[in-house]
């Protein structure tokens, strides 16, 4: 049941997916414990096999220089969860799981000086094709989160956009990291897929709404080829198992935002749908500080 905007549904169930999966040699789902070694691995392999049918489907959607929080449509441009409109220029900005870089290049337009990582060099060759329409440049570094090659006490704000956390085994070791390179005081912003959405299946219609997984239920959903290797990895995880790893690597949470399904809004993205954003939140934004 995976449910990132970019991997909704199985891959097993879901026919948007068959290219990757083909590709990856998928053959079934399993879940199961995962270690940081073969979830970077899957993940490499996945988001760098996806990225030209992830761009194709949500490109129009994400914008070129745009920051788009969630399917909800969330932009930071009116949403402001970054601070201020005058927080950012001049400002020292990481972008985490960018993808193809468009938060990066629209916080480069508004001043920033933005260091956009992903894991992924098929998403980062989408963003250098984006800097070449644009010519708006932010520094692209390719890299796992769960270790930034960047120096201590660099940036002014941190920020992701669906970007890793669902796909590494340890949120304390990121949030560690990011607390390493962020200045005291430093602002950290990130969506993630609801937690709550992981108890229902991986579909925006009417099967979507019965839940049948258990919340507490932190077992990674793996998709995996006939070898048993991991092709694909989920973490999933409460809201009160976010909040303790932010607490404990020295953030303070200043607020928790659910986006609600806005009126008119039809679009739907893998999972996210107008049936089921009228029901429950199928986004969860953190906005945290921190703390020295
Ligand atoms: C759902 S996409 C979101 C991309 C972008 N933020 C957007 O809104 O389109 C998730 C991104 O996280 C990246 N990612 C996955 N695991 C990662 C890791 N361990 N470290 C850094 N990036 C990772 C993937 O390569 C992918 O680009």
């Amino acid at each position: 049941m995976s449910e990132t905007p970019s991997a909704a549904g199985s891959a097993a169930r879901d026919p948007r997916y068959a290219d990757t999966e083909r590709a990856l040699g998928t053959a079934r789902v399993a879940y199961r414990t995962v270690g940081s070694t073969e979830a970077e691995r899957a993940s490499l392999a996945w988001w760098d096999a996806d990225s030209d049918t992830y761009l194709d489907e949500h490109g129009d959607f994400l914008g070129d220089a745009d920051f788009v929080w969630c399917p909800e449509g969330v932009r930071e441009q009116q949403a402001r969860l970054l601070g201020p409109p005058d927080t950012l220029a001049g400002a020292d900005v990481l972008e985490i799981g960018c993808g193809s870089a468009p938060c990066a290049r629209w916080l480069a337009a508004q001043g920033a000086t933005a260091v956009a990582l992903d894991l992924s060099a098929g998403m980062l060759r989408h963003a250098r094709a984006a800097e070449r329409r644009t010519g708006l440049t932010p520094a692209l570094v390719q890299a796992n989160a769960e270790a930034l090659p960047l120096r201590d006490d660099t940036f002014d704000v941190a920020c992701s956009s669906f970007g890793a956390l669902m796909f590494v085994p340890s949120l304390e070791t990121v949030f560690s990291e990011v607390a390493r390179v962020l200045r005291p005081g430093g602002t950290w912003v990130f969506s993630v897929t609801h937690p709550m959405r992981w108890i229902f299946p991986d579909d925006p219609g009417p099967t979507g709404l019965t839940a049948v997984e258990p919340y507490f239920d932190r077992t990674p959903y793996v998709e995996q080829d006939e070898t048993g290797t991991a092709t694909y990895v989920e973490y999933h995880r409460t809201l009160g198992d976010y909040v303790r790893a932010l607490t404990s690597t020295g953030f303070r949470l200043l607020d928790l935002v659910e986006p609600e399904w806005p009126e008119g809004h039809t679009r739907v993205w893998g999972q996210w749908s107008p049936l089921r954003g009228k029901l429950f939140p199928g986004t969860a934004i953190f906005r945290t500080e921190r703390t020295s």
